[in-house]
């Protein structure tokens, strides 16, 4: 009763842009949505690019996966806590949270991003570059754990912060790589770890979940992670992250 007819607080556009239809296809309650709209309007202040690259993420292969304003700023936030400079992501589509990461790397920084679909790179790069940061992003276009089995036997760089975004039931393999290329002191964000509350069932069918149950598993085990998760609600319903360090 607190929170007015569903319909009228969905579709009532409190965000920056004013849209009269919810962008994201999420269950998400009406209530979760209007603060997500209130802090993303008082405090993340998207630009024109990064709401076009949200916008065009209705036209890639996962529709309206990407983060939500506000998570998209967190990520930039421990990008620029961090100090980091190099930033992998595992999962562009049309490259919304690649845009946070490259702005917090700065010109100097270097955002490298696996993305499985060339459809989705091509929105994606024409995303980049509206938003400024193409010379700074390099999106690899295969299967992500291919394409960071090339960059370990290519010995790259260690990267500073990993975000792995991509396909769930890969997230044991994801973490493997991103632990062969980082180093002591990298940050590692795995996001949607909670699933409508689906983790929690040791049992489950769902190949995602079980990516998720692994994965925590094996963080859990490593003795050179420390790590915690947080669960969220927003305009992305109910989900959740994880944050790790290597120490
Ligand atoms: C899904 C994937 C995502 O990365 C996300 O943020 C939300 C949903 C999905 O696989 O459905
Ligand atoms: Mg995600």
């Amino acid at each position: 009763m607190t929170h007015g007819s569903s319909t009228a607080s969905d579709t009532s556009g409190t965000g920056t842009d004013g849209d009269a239809v919810p962008v994201n296809r999420y269950a998400s309650d009406s209530a979760w949505r209007a603060v997500d709209d209130y802090f993303a309007a008082a405090l993340v202040g998207e630009d024109e690019a990064l709401v076009a690259a949200r916008e065009s993420g209705a036209a890639t292969t996962m529709p309206n996966a990407e983060v939500a304003a506000n998570q998209g700023a967190l990520l930039g936030l421990l990008t620029r806590i961090a100090g980091a400079r190099r930033v992998l992501e595992f999962g562009t589509l049309a490259g919304y949270s690649t845009i946070w990461f490259a702005r917090a790397v700065g010109p100097a920084g270097r955002v490298v991003t696996f993305e499985l679909e060339e459809t989705n790179a091509a929105i994606a790069r024409e995303n980049l570059r509206r938003a400024g940061v193409s010379e700074q992003v390099e999106i690899v276009v295969g299967p992500a754990a291919d394409s960071a089995q090339a960059l370990v036997e290519a010995g790259t760089e260690p990267f500073d912060v990993v975000f792995i975004d991509a396909d769930k039931p890969s997230n044991p393999r994801y973490l493997e790589a991103a632990l062969a290329l980082t180093r002591s002191g990298a940050v590692i964000v795995i996001d949607n770890v909670v699933r409508d509350g689906a983790v929690v069932q040791a049992d489950s069918a769902d190949p995602r979940v079980q990516g998720v149950r692994r994965v925590v598993d094996d963080i859990a085990a490593h003795a050179e992670l420390d790590a915690t998760a947080v669960q969220t609600v927003g305009v992305k319903g109910w989900d959740g992250l994880i944050v790790a360090r290597r120490r």
